[in-house]
């Protein structure tokens, strides 16, 4: 059952290329230059219209809608704010009717994003999920919506329910964006291409699983860990963290990397594990410095970066080389060796991988 894998997580880790072109199936077609998601033409109009997107969701689901909030204010033009289900379902929120709400869950069946949904009915506000899990609650529940079909997800820790949520988020950011007229045909083009070649992407990114095992024994003792990351790759770095607590149970900080100098630094020294996320990308030069004032107080730097980078490479204690593409589809390359790191520190440690302490799949209980 769990295909030659000693766990579910690494089946599904190595699942994701897959995973992703089932997500882009029917809906990706890039000769024809056309996105196309049912639940996002039904209701085109709606999203269009749009004064902001409010995205709402737990965990890992609510690190994939951080990331859409980059892709949507960024392609599509529409402010967005990103909520955890559980906040925003207590404290009098303001609604409004032109809003759209997006609900990520991979269960459909997490009790406070369900609660956030109903609440968003209520006050006549057009909501939208995006579930894995087919005939779910929140599927049910929701106006409309659109599955990810990453087949289902076993381990507790999220993983290829990560990244097609995140491609679901990004095929709905490119069509609105297109709509909207807020994007530039030949960039549009340039981005479908792209998004095509990702499960490829994928694939190499995945082949430096034994050099992030080796990386892993070196660190698997270490009793705190910080990751860092700008722009778009700041949830992933958020994710990262995640998944190093809830399997190996060490203690981990996701931050922005312009963050550090205004508390964590403190924190650094020569025991600290600093994972950094520094793709060529945006403000390249300003994770180079940060890495710099990392290095500068002895911490240990595990990055990850653009295949053939020598900067970083240059001061780095370790690097994780990952192929390129456009910015806005970086976390799904990214966060692959983040998934990897965290699954063979906890195996090491002789962690429970699948079923970690203390946590269920779905939290069906507020
Ligand atoms: O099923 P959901 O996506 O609604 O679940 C949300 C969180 O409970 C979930 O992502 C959790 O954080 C995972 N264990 C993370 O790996």
């Amino acid at each position: 059952e769990k295909g030659g894998f000693d766990h579910f997580m690494l089946k599904e880790i190595y699942e994701q290329p897959n995973a992703i072109k089932d997500t882009f199936r029917g809906r990706l077609r890039v000769e024809e230059g056309i996105v196309k998601i049912s639940g996002v033409e039904d209701n085109l109009q709606k999203f269009i219209n749009a004064n902001r997107i409010l995205i709402i969701a737990c965990g890992t689901s609510w690190h994939a809608g951080l990331v859409a909030e980059y892709i949507f204010e960024d392609l599509a033009r529409i402010p967005v704010e990103v909520e955890y289900a559980s906040e925003f379902r207590y404290r009098h929120p303001v609604i409004r009717r032109d809003d759209v709400v997006i609900a990520i869950s991979q269960s459909g069946e997490t009790a406070d994003t369900l609660a956030a949904i109903k609440l968003a009915k209520e006050h006549g506000a057009f909501v939208f999920g995006v579930c894995n899990v087919v005939g779910s609650s929140i599927s049910r529940e929701t106006h409309s919506g659109a599955y990810t079909h990453a087949g289902p997800e076993i381990g507790v820790a999220s993983t290829k329910a990560f990244t097609t949520q995140i491609t679901v988020l990004t095929l709905m950011a490119l069509r609105i964006a297109r709509a909207k007229g807020t994007m530039a045909r030949a960039d549009y083009f340039r981005y479908l291409q792209e998004l095509e070649l990702i499960p490829q992407l994928v694939e190499q990114a995945l082949q430096n699983n034994l050099q992030v095992q080796s990386i892993a024994s070196i660190y698997k003792d270490a009793p705190n860990c910080l990751y860092l990351g700008r722009g778009y790759n700041f949830p992933v770095a958020l994710e990262g963290a995640l998944k190093l607590k809830e399997i190996s149970y060490i203690h981990a900080e996701g931050y922005p990397a312009a963050e550090m100098k205004h508390g964590p630094i403190a924190l650094i020294d020569d025991k600290m594990p600093v994972v950094i996320i520094a793709p060529k990308q945006e403000h390249y030069d300003k994770i180079v410095s940060n890495i710099q004032e990392i290095k500068a107080r002895s911490g240990k730097i595990i990055a990850v970066v653009t295949k053939g980078d020598t900067q970083v490479k240059s001061l780095a204690d370790h690097i994780i080389e990952i192929p390129e593409t456009s910015d806005a589809l970086s976390p799904l390359i990214s966060t692959i060796p983040l998934q990897l790191l965290s699954y063979h520190i906890a195996v090491m440690r002789g962690c429970n991988v699948d079923q970690p302490r203390n946590l269920a799949k779905s939290v069906t209980v507020e």
